[in-house]
């Protein structure tokens, strides 16, 4: 018994080595990911896989034009999920074996298909296609396939996901308002309201609802904090992101219809 544990615990340490190696995530020790690699149109599997892959790829970047029926807001799936979802701090880099999981919110355990829809529900403040639909199925091929060679059941490694902060101080509304103007009005705009097709909306009624991940303070906060402003990441403190969220989340955003939550009806398996 006493063998057993000591190799065990070798093993550990061996583990948690190869994640301060450079790795991200503690199930993946040793596995290297490389950012936007994860997400090159060369390497897809031949055929019709790597072509319903590529399709995942083009309704999570281009969600308006190839997803169209499902989407209220004005956004794309890669607005928050950055770069496609390839980038830690992202979003959902290396995600697919992580389902199925519990599900406070819904107090059950859900698979991918219920996840993405639940942000087809907030964060488009759309529709969720059918489980069986072609444009579902695309959404998840694509993000098994950047998951590739990831553990199931791995443990749910921080360092890829948005990032849970704490502000020094509560957060400041007026200070968030300055920091805004000077940041963040050139792309989203004073209005907030952003650019269609170019910058996406961070209020109003072309925005996420109140449903939705992103409009909580302490989420968009982890997110701005290491992704915004655009080209500048990572420049912001603790404390400014969080003056700056609680500034945009002020602000008026639609609220979730609870009608909206029905779903389509599938569509015939001869669309395969
Ligand atoms: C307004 C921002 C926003 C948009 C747009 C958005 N999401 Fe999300 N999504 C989030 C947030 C926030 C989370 C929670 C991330 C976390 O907990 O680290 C999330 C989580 C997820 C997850 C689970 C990730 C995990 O770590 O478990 C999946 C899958 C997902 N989104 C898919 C989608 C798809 C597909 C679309 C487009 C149809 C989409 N999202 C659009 C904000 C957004
Ligand atoms: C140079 C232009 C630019 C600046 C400056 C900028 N953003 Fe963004 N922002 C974007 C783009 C573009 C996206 C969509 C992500 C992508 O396409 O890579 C985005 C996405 C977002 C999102 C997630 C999507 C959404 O609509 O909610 C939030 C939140 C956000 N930005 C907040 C901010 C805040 C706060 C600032 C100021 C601190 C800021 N941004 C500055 C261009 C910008």
């Amino acid at each position: 018994m006493r063998v057993f544990y000591t190799v065990a615990s070798a093993l550990v340490a061996l583990a948690l080595a190869g994640c301060a190696g450079g790795t991200y995530g503690s199930g993946n020790a040793g596995q290297s990911l490389a950012g936007t690699a994860l997400y090159n149109p060369a390497h897809l599997p031949a055929g019709k896989m790597g072509a319903l892959v590529r399709e995942g790829y083009d309704i999570i970047t281009q969600t308006h034009k190839f997803a169209k029926p499902y989407v209220v807001s004005q956004m794309e799936c890669s607005s928050c999920h950055i770069t496609g979802g390839t980038v830690p701090r992202g979003g959902y880099l290396r995600i697919a074996g992580h389902f199925p999981q519990w599900n406070g919110r819904s107090h059950r355990a859900i698979a991918l298909q219920d996840r993405i829809a639940e942000c087809f529900l907030y964060s488009m403040n759309g529709k969720p296609p059918a489980y069986d639909s072609r444009t579902m199925i695309a959404v998840v091929a694509y993000i098994n396939w950047i998951s590739r060679g990831q553990k199931t059941f791995s443990p749910i490694d921080p360092a890829v996901r948005i990032a849970r902060i704490k502000p020094p101080a509560p957060p400041n509304v007026s200070r968030g308002a300055t920091i805004y103007a000077a940041q963040c009005s050139m792309c989203h705009q004073a209005s907030g309201a952003g650019i269609p097709g170019q910058f996406p909306a961070l209020w109003g009624a072309t925005s996420f609802n109140k449903g939705a991940g992103m409009a909580k303070v302490a989420m968009m906060a982890g997110f701005v904090r290491y992704n915004m402003p655009l080209g500048k990441a990572g420049t912001l403190s603790d404390q400014e992101a969080y003056d700056v969220a609680a500034f945009v989340e002020s602000h008026k955003r639609p609220a979730f219809d609870k009608k909206a939550a029905i779903t389509f009806s599938p569509e015939p398996a001869s669309f395969f």
